[in-house]
């Protein structure tokens, strides 16, 4: 990545233009660095962003000039079925921006620059639909904030929402990143009685501690029977929060009868995953996955904030750093080497960050 001028347009009737306070690194814009997945270029990269609504288009209403918010890649229509029963976060209808060329949202020297889910939150300033912000109280601090938008609400989400842990379930978490340490306190948060934490690194271990966890397993050959071992049986609830197809296989395996694996990991593209076909027909497991927190970020955001305010929901020992914009290339070979959790950006003067 390189640090460029970029020129934005005014905000369109549907759109806000945000003054960036801070953005998370997180892994999914990784896979478009180093090309696991395509983007069209050039393109600004980032979507965990926090900020202050500078502008806002003739059509918004839910936010205004000087409120602070959040971003979230699940852009909504609020039109399609999808949409209107309750499920926007897996719209059919997204509101397209893709700039036709000359209608660039984003240009340089009028050639278009894209955003990556039509956000670009690696930026001082993002020029997004009106449908992709939450906003979320006045009170919460911007640079933890941001990662509410995609960590947290991914991660918490995925057993609140999805899974729904029940008080007294034993869960697995198979790799505790941003987003798994954020499956174990949601696991917490549910009343999970064990919160099995499961990954290479002994460092994110420890951490997974932190948040929850209750037993602590070193990833690699051997998982399953561990965690068939210390839960005398298998768990009612295995994540998948890496996106590996082995690790998949791992979570089904290490199910007791009924339980369900949850994928959240984003996988490789093109890639399958596969699952034995008789433990899956005798023990009525359920393979599921869950896409950005399973619920409407918009009601999602301003509780997980609430938490935090309360004490409740740690996004603190999230952060294990906080970086200039001029830094990004470096914090992502750290993410890469898996020596931090989250890393964040934070602009100076923005809002409270
Ligand atoms: N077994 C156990 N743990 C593993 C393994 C493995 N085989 N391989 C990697 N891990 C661990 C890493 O040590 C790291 O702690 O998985 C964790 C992944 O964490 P991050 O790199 O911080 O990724 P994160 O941002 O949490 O995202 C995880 O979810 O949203 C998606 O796109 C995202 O696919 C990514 C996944
Ligand atoms: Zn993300």
């Amino acid at each position: 990545m390189s640090i460029e001028d970029v020129d934005l347009d005014g905000p369109r009737p549907d759109e806000v233009r945000i003054r960036v306070a801070a953005s998370g690194l997180c892994h999914s814009d990784y896979h478009f660095i180093v090309g696991d997945m395509p983007h069209p270029l050039p393109v600004v990269l980032g979507h965990e962003a926090s900020g202050i609504v500078e502008a806002v288009g003739e059509n918004v209403r839910h936010v205004k000039v000087g409120d602070a918010v959040v971003s979230c890649i699940s852009t909504y229509c609020g039109e399609c079925t999808q949409c209107q029963t309750g499920h926007n976060y897996r719209c059919d209808d997204k509101p397209a921006r893709a700039p036709a060329i000359g209608e660039a949202r984003l240009s340089q020297a009028g050639k278009p620059v894209h955003q990556f889910g039509q956000l670009g939150g690696f930026a001082e300033e993002m020029l997004i639909h009106a449908h992709s912000v939450s906003r979320i109280p006045e009170d919460m601090p911007l640079d933890v904030a941001c990662l509410l938008g995609c960590a947290v609400l991914t991660g918490v989400g995925a057993a609140i929402e999805r899974a729904k842990v029940r008080p007294g379930d034993m869960v697995a978490v198979i790799g505790c990143g941003g987003v798994g340490l954020n499956v174990i306190q949601g696991a917490r948060l549910a009343g999970a009685s064990r919160i099995i934490a499961v990954d290479l690194n002994p460092a994110k271990l420890e951490l997974a501690k932190v948040f929850g966890a209750t037993d602590l397993v070193a990833g690699g050959d051997g998982v399953v029977e561990q965690v068939r071992e210390l839960t005398k049986g298998g768990v009612d609830y295995a994540f998948e929060v890496i996106g590996l197809a082995p690790t998949v296989r791992q979570a089904f395996m290490m199910l007791r009868k009924g339980g369900a694996a949850v994928m959240v990991g984003v996988p490789k593209f093109g890639s399958d995953i596969s699952i034995p076909a008789m433990p899956f027909l005798q023990q009525e497991v359920s393979l599921i996955s869950s896409m950005m927190g399973s619920v409407p970020f918009q009601v999602a955001i301003p509780r997980y904030a609430q938490l935090y305010l309360e004490g409740r929901l740690n996004l603190d020992s999230l952060v294990s750093q906080r970086i200039a914009l001029t830094d990004i290339n470096k914090g992502y070979e750290q993410l890469a080497a898996g020596s931090v959790a989250r890393s964040v950006i934070t602009f100076e003067g923005v809002g409270r960050a």
